[in-house]
């Protein structure tokens, strides 16, 4: 199987029970998820606050599977030593959040760490397109960041189908995320637009509580 070819799943903690974040962990990764997606908000970037730097690093000696860390916040640059060093093995920045893009994906690269980018639902593929090449992971929003539990806009499905394409045309290896909405059925159509990786907070975590129950959601996404 190519490195494309396999469906993978990030269950989002932000939907999980933060007083019992490390069990959580090892539920869903029993349950059979691949990353654990980290929603970091600053309250600027995104009206919302959520952690930082210390829960991730309490979360690394916990985490099994590799975090994979969404920074939803203004000027990242400034924290990505700390992030990486707080064991975030994938570090995503927001193309709106940056002046620094660039040097602030080969800083993270540099640091041993996955780099990715993102952008908002509104905002176009074109603004992240310069920096390609130099990503390990492209995540779509399908929501606006912010917030768990929002419905998924499928406007934003031609955006994975453009990044699949610019990803052979140029022999690039980036994988494609797809974040916010997902559930047993948007995750359909974002398989079928080429995604590689899907987030999900409330279709993994909402009424469940046990290992068991999280696989039956997780596979269902699959
Ligand atoms: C939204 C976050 C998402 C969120 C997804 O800003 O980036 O990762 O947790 O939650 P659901 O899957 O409930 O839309
Ligand atoms: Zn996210």
């Amino acid at each position: 199987m190519s490195n494309f070819e396999k469906r993978r799943i990030a269950p989002s903690i932000l939907s999980a029970d933060f007083a019992h974040l490390a069990v959580e962990m090892s539920k869903v990764t029993e349950a059979g998820a691949d990353l654990l997606h980290v929603d970091v908000m600053d309250g600027h970037f995104v009206p919302n606050l959520t952690i930082g730097m210390p829960v991730v690093q309490c979360l690394k000696p916990h985490a099994k599977i590799p975090m994979d860390v969404h920074l939803m916040i203004e000027k990242p640059e400034k924290y990505i030593e700390q992030f990486i060093k707080a064991g975030s093995q994938y570090l995503t920045l927001h193309v709106e959040a940056t002046e620094l893009m660039e040097e602030s994906l080969k800083k993270i690269r540099e640091l041993g760490c996955k780099a990715g980018i993102t952008a908002r639902p509104g905002t176009s593929l074109e603004a992240m397109k310069p920096f390609l090449h130099l990503v390990d992971l492209v995540l779509i929003m399908t929501v606006e960041p912010g917030f768990g539990g929002q419905k998924f806009m499928s406007s934003q499905l031609d955006k994975i189908k453009e990044l699949v394409e610019l990803r052979s045309k140029n022999g690039w290896n980036y994988l494609i995320e797809v974040d916010g909405g997902v559930n047993a059925e948007t995750s359909k159509l974002c398989w079928q637009a080429g995604a590689d990786i899907l987030v999900a907070g409330s279709a993994v975590f909402d009424g469940a509580y046990t290992a068991e129950d999280y696989k039956t959601n997780i596979d269902k996404l699959r």
